[in-house]
């Protein structure tokens, strides 16, 4: 996708608005995230972590390996990391391409980011693979609304320019039926809206896939 090079305009334009709405995340997603985070491993494996929204929900101390192929956010991510004293390990790869040991990891985190990768179904199996048993998938994404609603119909037509404008997301994928496709032995999904019923990246869904 355009975002694997990251350098383009549209890499720093996304980099800028994620740096811009970053108070506006936290008041939307915190309560969720304090929750979804709360007994974290010592080493987590985050996917897409952009400027770093979630590392003030990680304990200081704790080792953080971020798989983010848009270069732009490399600076911020290692800043805030720096100041949140997280042990920051960053593998400037996509998600896609996951490169960890199989079965060697505890805790994978994806917020905002599987409406972004090219292909979410092989992003998933490599997150099972890499997963030790029992290991736990949590997440935080935009979602598509239900089929042959007013919302669709809206998301369906920004699309084109809104998958162009943000670097390959999607306003319209149905990433839990792809989650509960993916083979997890358990499967947690909680759907909430965001912000007005027409906003096409209003309904979301958070939960916990355990491998
Ligand atoms: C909307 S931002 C979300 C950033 C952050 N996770 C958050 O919650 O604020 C999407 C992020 O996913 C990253 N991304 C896009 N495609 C990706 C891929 N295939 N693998 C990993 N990260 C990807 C982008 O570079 C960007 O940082």
């Amino acid at each position: 996708m355009s975002v694997s090079g990251g350098n383009t305009v549209r890499g720093w334009m996304n980099a800028m608005l994620l740096s811009a709405i970053d108070a506006a995340m936290h008041r939307i997603y915190g309560t969720r995230k304090r929750e979804l985070f709360a007994d974290l491993p010592a080493t987590v494996v985050e996917l897409g972590p952009g400027v770093g929204a979630n590392l003030s929900y990680y304990k200081p101390g704790m080792k953080l390996v971020a798989f983010e192929p848009g270069s732009a956010v490399h600076g911020q991510l290692t800043r805030r990391a720096a100041r949140c004293g997280i042990d920051l390990e960053l593998r400037g790869i996509a998600a896609e391409a996951l490169d960890c040991e199989t079965a060697s990891v505890d805790v994978v985190i994806s917020t905002l980011v599987l409406c972004s990768v090219r292909d979410p179904s092989h992003v998933l199996r490599q997150v099972r693979r890499v997963l030790r048993p029992e290991g736990r998938f949590l997440f935080i994404e935009h979602v598509a609304a239900p089929a042959g609603s007013a919302l669709r119909a809206v998301q369906n037509l920004v699309h084109g320019p809104w998958h162009w404008c943000f670097e390959g997301c999607n306003t319209n994928r149905d990433t839990a039926a792809t989650l509960e496709r993916a083979g997890f032995a358990s499967l947690e999904i909680e759907r909430f809206r965001v912000g007005s019923p027409l906003v096409p990246v209003a309904p979301h869904i958070a939960g916990v896939a355990v491998r």
